[in-house]
């Protein structure tokens, strides 16, 4: 096996300490989504979409990387091969971890994005309505985070791995938004082998060849290691 892809959700940082989004007491039953992550709600309440990020953004600052994290940090250093991390998160706790080769498909909650000219810059922790991109002044800068009706980064390098990878493994997603969960099908197609690592069943675990399911802390790091033993022994 010479190739890994790895899409990972807000399951694997969930032992962090950071919510999930549909698992009970989620971020989406504390907030609508049509207010708080689409291109339309922050025109009709930028001090209501800042509040909400600049909220996760401290929160994001405080939380460590957990054992799962690690494991992948370790199976990217030591597998005779390419590991590719393709997440939906904007916490960057697989950096903070080790990991290097790490695709954040919907952007990250410490970087700011200036929506005239494109310019993306460190986020301040705190942001405020109508403040300026250093490059063109204009007074729009947002989270550099991918919303709802937005389209996600890097996918073509995404769908280009998925066409060329070994085995496609997907972690702490329920497998709801587009297009991370074609993902799997369109991996498999490939001929990739698939592989689920989930507390539940997502709802497209069909889609998987294998699946294991428990806390990413746990289920992750056996089988990371499971990898690396089946490699030392040739
Ligand atoms: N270990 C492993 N899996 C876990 C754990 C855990 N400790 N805790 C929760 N999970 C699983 C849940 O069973 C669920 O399937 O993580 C998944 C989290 O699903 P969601 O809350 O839907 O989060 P995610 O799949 O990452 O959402 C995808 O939706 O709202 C958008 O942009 C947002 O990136 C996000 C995207």
């Amino acid at each position: 096996m010479r190739k890994i892809t790895i899409l990972t959700g807000a399951g694997i940082s969930a032992e962090s300490g950071l919510g999930t989004f549909r698992d009970e007491g989620g971020i989406w039953t504390q907030h609508r989504i049509e207010d708080v992550a689409t291109p339309e709600g922050f025109v009709r309440d930028p001090d209501l979409v800042h509040g909400f990020y600049n909220a996760r953004r401290a929160q994001v600052k405080t939380a460590t990387p957990n054992a799962a994290h690690r494991a992948l940090a370790a199976l990217e250093a030591d597998f005779d091969g390419e590991v590719v991390v393709v997440t939906q998160n904007v916490d960057e706790l697989h950096e903070a971890a080790g990991s290097r080769n790490v695709l954040h498909m919907h952007g990250i909650l410490t970087g700011a994005l200036c929506a005239a000219c494109g310019h993306r810059w460190p986020a301040p922790t705190v942001m405020e309505t109508g403040a300026c991109c250093p490059v063109c002044v204009a007074p729009t800068a947002r989270p550099d985070v991918v919303w709802f009706g937005e389209m996600p980064y890097f996918m073509d390098e995404i769908w280009a791995h998925l066409e060329t990878t070994d085995l496609f493994v997907s972690i702490g997603t329920s497998g709801n938004v587009y297009p991370a969960a074609a993902f799997a099908q369109h991996a498999q197609r490939a001929g990739a082998d698939t592989l689920e690592l989930n507390l539940d069943p997502s709802v497209n675990a069909r889609d998987f060849a294998a699946a294991r399911h428990g806390n990413a802390s746990v289920i992750v790091p056996q089988w990371v290691s499971e990898v690396l033993k089946a490699q030392a022994s040739g």
